[in-house]
């Protein structure tokens, strides 16, 4: 950064205090974090929900049998046939995939059910045209944390992830979502209420025995793993056999709602001000894809607004003014930049915000999308690292899906050289391949990880443990 300016390289100074998260934060976060998933296990209203999901087995290869897997995470909707075959762990699958769009998101609670029954509808007809068709069990993965006493029932404990739709919080979304499969006469039964990590550490576990968590590092971030009844105090009233798995959903994106601990910075506090749930999902607003651009912008138009240094001077910055107008692909995209004069990341900026930016201001802006990415990555590591310690697990793997996992440029190795400091490992390690603890990329979790469970589930009735 030979040719910044004072003022410029004095910013970005100022940028790296705020950003920059020094191993001994991160193993102040990570023991703080242990702490709250154990309070939830614990009791009922913890700030972490650590949600029992009533799956309460990994797969073991030999699961059969044809089942529909509805994804409705945030961005797509995502409708799965898939046939568990006779051969041990092989499946079949054919998908499809339907936009959901934004105004869906804070609609009614009648709009959503009805354009997800519709999704379904379409599904059916486009696959099986006229045929007579049995009912088909679902393994519905609805990404949101849900209080659930039964696998196939789970009342929204609150919306995540930017949705904000009337009257669902706080109830029961099964019946709802069946009364719009039977007003279209669907011929399909949810069989189990599946979240997104749960999914993915049961997909996982499919292929690979040394499978023990499942997270998500995508629009919104969290994980899940297999606890023992016995561990979770909250359940003791039902006098389940102690040595019995339970799949954990933990929702830790809430971690530290109440501000103990993680390195907020002013921008993280407007985004969690501006956002429909304030004072909620404090952990995930600082690293979740949903929010990483909007970090960017809001640092960005500071320093354009600051006294002490001139940015993107004279231009005009309108667009830059528009609320999460960047998404984490800009971000990935300017991490990318392989040019030396960064011209990738001037085209960028003229044609999606029309500010043509200075050399400097080029480099400042790349600076800037690596802290805040690298934040995410080495805080995302916290989360992980925190279930080993509970769990006392030294080596395992970890499955992760979701876009920012998949397509951020350099999270998987800033991830593991976070996981690396926090847990003292020799200087060899840290290195993502080989690791003790190794975060690997998922198995379809919300396609073949609702199938499977849902396949788990009536392998319980039918043992009648349910
Ligand atoms: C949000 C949701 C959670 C989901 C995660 C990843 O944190 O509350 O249920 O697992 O996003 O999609």
């Amino acid at each position: 950064m030979a040719d910044v300016p004072k003022d410029l390289l004095d910013q970005i100074n100022k940028l790296e205090d705020l950003f920059i998260v020094d191993t001994q934060k991160l193993k102040e976060v990570t023991d703080q974090f242990v702490s709250e998933l154990r309070r939830g296990l614990g009791q009922d209203d913890a700030t972490i929900p650590m949600n029992p999901t009533w799956c309460m087995a990994f797969p073991d290869g030999n699961e059969t049998g044809t089942f529909l897997a509805l994804d409705m995470g945030g961005t797509n909707l995502r409708v799965c046939e898939v046939t568990l075959t006779e051969e041990k762990g092989e499946f079949d699958i054919i998908q499809s995939k339907y936009r959901m769009p934004e105004e869906l998101k804070t609609g009614t609670a009648d709009e959503l059910w009805g354009y997800v029954a519709d999704c379904l509808q379409q599904f059916i007809e486009y696959h099986h045209g006229d045929e007579k068709i049995e009912q088909l069990p679902l393994g519905f993965t609805f990404s949101y944390p849900a209080t659930q006493n039964h696998i196939d029932h789970g009342i929204l404990q609150r919306w995540t992830k930017g949705f904000d739709i009337d009257g669902v919080e706080g109830k029961d979304v099964v019946p709802p979502f069946e009364a719009a499969l039977a007003e279209r006469g669907l011929p399909i039964k949810l069989t189990a209420l599946v979240n997104d990590t749960t999914g993915t550490m049961i997909a996982s576990a499919y292929t690979d025995p040394l499978m023990r968590i499942g997270c998500i590092f995508g629009t919104g971030c969290n994980a899940a793993y297999m606890e023992d009844c016995g561990s979770i105090p909250k359940l003791a009233h039902m006098n389940l056999d102690p040595s019995l798995p339970m799949a954990i959903n933990c929702e830790y994106g809430a971690f530290d709602n109440e501000h103990k601990v993680l390195p907020r910075t002013p921008y993280d506090i407007i985004i969690d001000k501006e956002s429909p749930r304030p004072g909620q999902q404090a952990f995930e607003k600082m690293i979740a894809g949903l929010y990483l651009g909007e970090i960017f912008r809001l640092v960005l138009l500071d320093l354009h607004q600051s006294h002490d240094c001139e940015v993107f001077a004279g231009q005009d910055i309108s667009k830059l003014q528009k609320a999460y107008s960047l998404d984490a692909g800009f971000l990935s995209a300017i991490e990318e930049d392989p040019f030396e004069n960064l011209s990738e990341t001037h085209d960028l900026m003229q044609n999606k915000l029309s500010i043509s930016c200075t050399k400097p201001e080029l480099e400042l802006l790349r600076r800037l999308a690596e802290l805040i990415g690298t934040r995410a990555a080495r805080l995302s590591a916290c989360g992980v690292a925190a279930i080993c310690k509970h769990k006392g697990w030294e080596t395992c793997h970890v499955g992760a899906d979701g876009s920012v996992f998949n397509k951020y440029p350099h999270f998987k190795v800033r991830g593991a050289q976070a996981l690396k400091e926090i847990l003292d490992w020799p200087e060899n390690k840290g290195k993502g391949k080989g690791d003790p603890i190794e975060i690997l990329p998922a198995e379809d979790g919300s396609g073949v990880g609702a199938a499977l469970i849902a396949a788990l589930t009536l392998k319980r009735v039918q043992q009648g443990q349910n």
